[in-house]
């Protein structure tokens, strides 16, 4: 199976765990790491509407905890047949662990998607090399 497919069924399972009883709006999202690993998240949302987590999130931090600091590339899937991209505050977080070449995986169903670069997402960033 092919990358592009294993990230998109990691990323649709992960959207089903999605917990949003506020806006109903279900996102999933899968990570592949330097070592090749795969991770995947959903978004998580909580009574207090700020503490609410991003998919793009949990899964990056579920990498970072199992030791893994470079994505390689980040697939993420939201309303059916549409495209749902990265909010700003999960683009700043790709930024500190990704590579130069991360490609972000837009997926709008289980055969279509749409394949960016980060830094044509985020360009002109602010990274740890910065400081
Ligand atoms: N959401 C994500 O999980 N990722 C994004 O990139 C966009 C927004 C979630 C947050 C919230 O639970 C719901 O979608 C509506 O904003």
């Amino acid at each position: 199976m092919n990358i592009y497919k294993k990230m998109i069924d990691c990323a649709l399972d992960s959207q089903k765990k999605a917990y949003t009883p506020y806006s109903n709006f279900k996102v999933g999202a899968c990570v592949l790491t330097d070592s090749g690993k795969l991770y995947g998240g959903c978004n998580i949302e909580n009574a207090s509407y700020t503490p609410t987590v991003c998919a793009e999130r949990v899964a990056i931090f579920k990498a970072v905890y199992n030791g893994e600091k470079k994505i390689t590339k980040i697939a993420v899937v939201g309303k059916e047949n549409s495209l749902t991209y990265p909010c700003g505050v999960c683009r700043q977080v790709i930024r500190e662990f990704c590579s130069d070449d991360c490609e972000i995986i837009i997926i709008k169903n289980e055969q279509e998607y749409k394949i960016v670069k980060f830094s044509e997402i985020l360009p002109y960033s602010f990274g740890p090399e910065d400081l």
